[in-house]
């Protein structure tokens, strides 16, 4: 009998402590709440803070910088381009060979390497010297096919995936470090005089011919291969976006106009933040704690770097209030970034009846054995909700995009096509949160409109376009 009464009251107390999950659950999941009406509201400021962004210098905390890319790639580039892309925990060295209107892309190859931690928080000559050894390495592994003429100088395309300030298509100065990486002597420095000393001391003989943000890379890739393409957006470690822009509707310009009357912005959007955008206490606990807190707040929301932590977060508060992870916080749950948003994409994903991927991510990360399924199916609800939250923002900065751009509402005559080239690790891998995405923009675009927008991968566009713009912005260009 008295063993009964113990299992009961366990029983209840187990139940009780269920229903504080429970209830920290679902108080979270009314906080993420990003119903249409208010993404709408969500897109609009987006537009306003594009206009704002667009009328002057700091303007905004959309800083809607100027790419100097003015003529997105004709297609007739010709000839062998490098590209160097870095950005997050890896970075590319790439060689394209482009063959002109009749041949394309002839050719292409690269080499991945990742940053190690260390270099992204040390100072800018060992990351630039690190980088650069690793091209010298990819240059000096080159057969002779690729010798340029005599006298004439390999050329590279920079993608340089952070806020730059640019003076001209090949200069500019890094406004501040994001996602991670904080090496305080390169801010306000000239990111290519950085690389070129780099290069210098490392004996790699090339000229850098086009610096690219990530979003303005994959633009230039997308339009080579489509002409529809009009807007770049990354969903990756980070999140940013790019669009063409009329230079008439950027008063901060004060250059000369170019021929196509366009210039390509890089909105940085990351930084974008509204009081529309539904904010819980775990975002302001996770941006008070980062390396760059009051900034990136919609990257913070959005971006791969960001969404394995608050997951964590929220599940920190269910072991200190419940006993649902057992009596005490597991230790390793309390450690920052320790499930990174790859583990949390496998775990959504899992469609096993007993959740056994969820089991064994939890014992394998944080160490928590013998959960129970009422344990992993809210680990995959609270997953859901804090992806589903951060697909449906950035379809609503897409939105934000669109109207700018006056492609959210059907005109008379031909239908304009607009292509959104996609790419970032989050988008290419986490299917639930791509998905999610993309019904999320249909639903707030009008059903004639949404017809004839299409978001496409473009898978490492950001590499490609940088060589394509290279080539476009050769120095022996005739
Ligand atoms: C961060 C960077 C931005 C980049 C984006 C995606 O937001 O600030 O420049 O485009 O990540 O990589």
């Amino acid at each position: 009998c008295a063993a009964v009464g113990l299992l009961v009251r366990n029983q209840l107390r187990s139940s009780g402590q269920c229903a504080r999950a429970d209830a920290i659950l679902k108080e979270f999941k009314d906080k993420c709440g990003a119903q249409n009406s208010k993404l709408k509201q969500v897109a609009d400021a987006m537009t306003v803070e594009m206009h704002a962004g667009l009328a002057s210098e700091g303007g905004s905390k959309l800083k809607m910088l100027i790419s100097y890319v003015d003529n997105l790639p004709s297609g007739a580039e010709e000839g062998v381009y490098y590209a160097l892309d870095l950005g997050g925990t890896n970075f590319r060295v790439l060689r394209v060979q482009l063959g002109g209107t009749e041949r394309g892309i002839i050719n292409r190859e690269f080499r991945e390497v990742s940053i190690p931690p260390n270099l992204m928080v040390g100072t800018s000559q060992e990351l630039f010297d690190y980088i650069a050894a690793e091209l010298a390495k990819f240059v000096a592994q080159e057969e002779d096919r690729f010798h340029l003429p005599f006298g004439r100088k390999r050329e590279l395309g920079f993608t340089f995936s952070f806020p730059v300030m640019q003076t001209s298509i090949n200069t500019g100065t890094l406004a501040r470090w994001t996602k991670g990486f904080s090496i305080d002597d390169a801010v306000g420095k000239d990111v290519v005089g950085a690389l070129s000393s780099a290069m210098e001391r490392q004996g790699v003989d090339m000229h850098v011919s086009a610096l690219v943000n990530d979003t303005v890379g994959t633009l230039a890739g997308g339009k080579y291969a489509n002409k529809d393409v009009a807007v770049a957006v990354i969903m990756g470690t980070g999140t940013n976006a790019a669009y063409v822009e009329r230079s008439q509707a950027i008063p901060k310009w004060h250059g000369p106009q170019s021929e196509s009357g366009e210039m390509v912005i890089n909105m940085e959007w990351g930084n974008f933040r509204s009081s529309h955008l539904p904010l819980t206490e775990y975002d302001i606990g996770l941006d008070a704690e980062s390396l760059n807190p009051g900034e990136q707040m919609f990257e913070k929301l959005t971006s791969g770097m960001y969404l394995g932590e608050i997951v964590r977060r929220v599940l920190c508060r269910i072991a200190e209030e419940s006993t649902l992870f057992g009596d005490t916080v597991p230790p390793k749950l309390k450690t920052p970034f320790i499930l990174r948003t790859p583990d949390m994409s496998a775990m959504h994903h899992d469609t096993s009846y007993d959740l056994k991927v969820v089991g064994s991510k939890l014992k394998d990360i944080l160490e928590i054995s013998n959960t129970s399924l009422k344990a992993r199916k809210l680990v995959v609800e609270l997953c859901s909700i804090v992806a589903t939250r951060g697909a449906r923002l950035a379809a609503a900065g897409i939105l934000g995009i669109l109207k700018k751009m006056g492609r959210d509402i059907s005109r008379d005559g031909e239908p304009q096509r607009t292509i959104i080239a996609m790419d970032g690790g989050l988008y290419e891998h986490y299917t639930v949160y791509r998905v999610c995405l993309e019904t999320t923009l249909r639903e707030l675009l009008d059903a004639e409109v949404s017809k004839n927008v299409v978001c496409e991968h473009f898978n490492d566009g950001s590499g490609t376009g940088a060589a394509l713009l290279a080539a476009s912005h050769s120095s022996y260009a005739s």
